[in-house]
């Protein structure tokens, strides 16, 4: 993971609208390059302290590049304007890129020098080391999650769907309810893996394979599954679904590439996230395994809905696996 840390006037929009991007793994919003310690946000309007609003962000740079970043930043602001961002003025909206990494300077200065072609006045963001950073009080984190109709300087529909994240709660929340009606007692349990393979396949445009591995005492075997063809069996010491099932717990592997033993059954795949699965009397008979082409594509938040769709269908397990 890299950080940077991006003023573009009022930081609650800056972090709202950081957020959605993928690649993007963590915001936060504090005062940067501050002359006194730990201003508060008062002290910082005042103008005494020349600490800038600033974004805090957590990327993964085999998802996004700075470069991207750059790029999406000058989307929302106007770079020529110095010391006001729409209508917010003072020092504190000055724009800027403050880098943790020294060899990130020389990236952002070809950046900018790149961008003033573009522009007749003269580019004024800051490309400066981040000299201190301190968190804003708590009321300003996640701001317009927390008051969605709160002031925002940009228009955060400005981005095209597919330059956003996917809305996973939503998406989950859709998957579980079509789920709880799809299965009845009478479903036989092949049938209700076949259908949640299929649920998750066509829930998540960019999971590229969904499917179940199962035990028959000897190893894991193929069961049900989406995608491409796959490998017909893995043993238990194998795989991230070896790992998985041997340790009973769930794997999130952000870059497949750097897992030891992983199995490559879809050369695209660059991430996968791996769940045990268990039947109705708790015992464990296999895995669920998600890739996706994305890197770093999966998290926890998946890990916590892919076990409550887990814990759903366990009921209708009731045959045992041991074909
Ligand atoms: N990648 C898996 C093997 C199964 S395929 O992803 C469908 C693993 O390493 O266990």
């Amino acid at each position: 993971m890299k950080e940077i840390y991006a003023g573009g006037g009022c930081f609650w929009g800056v972090e709202a609208y950081f957020k959605l991007i993928p690649g993007v793994k963590k915001t936060k919003v504090g005062y940067a390059n501050s002359l006194i310690d730990s201003p508060s946000y008062e002290a910082v309007c005042s103008g005494a302290t020349n600490a800038v609003e600033a974004t805090y962000l957590m990327y993964n740079p085999k998802v996004i590049t700075l470069e991207k970043i750059l790029s999406y930043l000058f989307r929302i602001i106007d770079p020529t304007s110095l010391n006001k961002q729409a209508g917010d003025i003072g020092t504190q909206y000055r724009t800027g890129v403050y880098f943790s990494d020294p060899s990130d300077e020389a990236i952002i200065k070809k950046f900018l020098a790149e961008q003033q072609k573009n522009y007749k006045a003269r580019i004024v963001v800051e490309n400066k080391p981040l000299l201190n950073f301190y968190d804003a009080e708590l009321y300003h984190q996640d701001y317009l999650t927390k008051n969605p109709y709160g002031y925002c300087h940009i228009s955060l529909n400005d981005l095209k769907p597919e330059e956003k994240k996917v809305n996973k709660r939503m998406l989950y929340s859709d998957l579980l309810r079509h789920a709880e009606v799809l299965f009845t007692k009478d479903s036989h349990p092949l049938s209700v893996l076949s259908n949640m393979s299929a649920l998750i396949k066509d829930t998540f445009t960019k999971v590229s394979w969904a499917g179940f591995y199962l035990d028959n005492g000897k190893h894991l075997f193929l069961g049900p599954f989406q995608g491409k063809v796959a490998c017909e069996t893995i043993a238990y010491t194998k795989g991230v679904c070896g790992a998985s099932f041997s340790s009973q717990k769930a794997l999130i592997v952000p870059d497949v590439h750097e897992f030891p033993g992983h199995i490559a059954c879809d050369e695209g795949s660059n991430s996968e996230i791996v769940l045990p699965l268990y039947n109705a009397h708790d015992e464990l008979i296999g895995v669920l395994d998600l890739d996706s082409h994305d890197y770093d594509y999966f998290d926890e938040e998946d890990e916590r809905y892919l076990r409550v769709l887990l814990n759903l269908i366990k009921k209708y397990l009731t045959n045992h696996y041991r074909l």
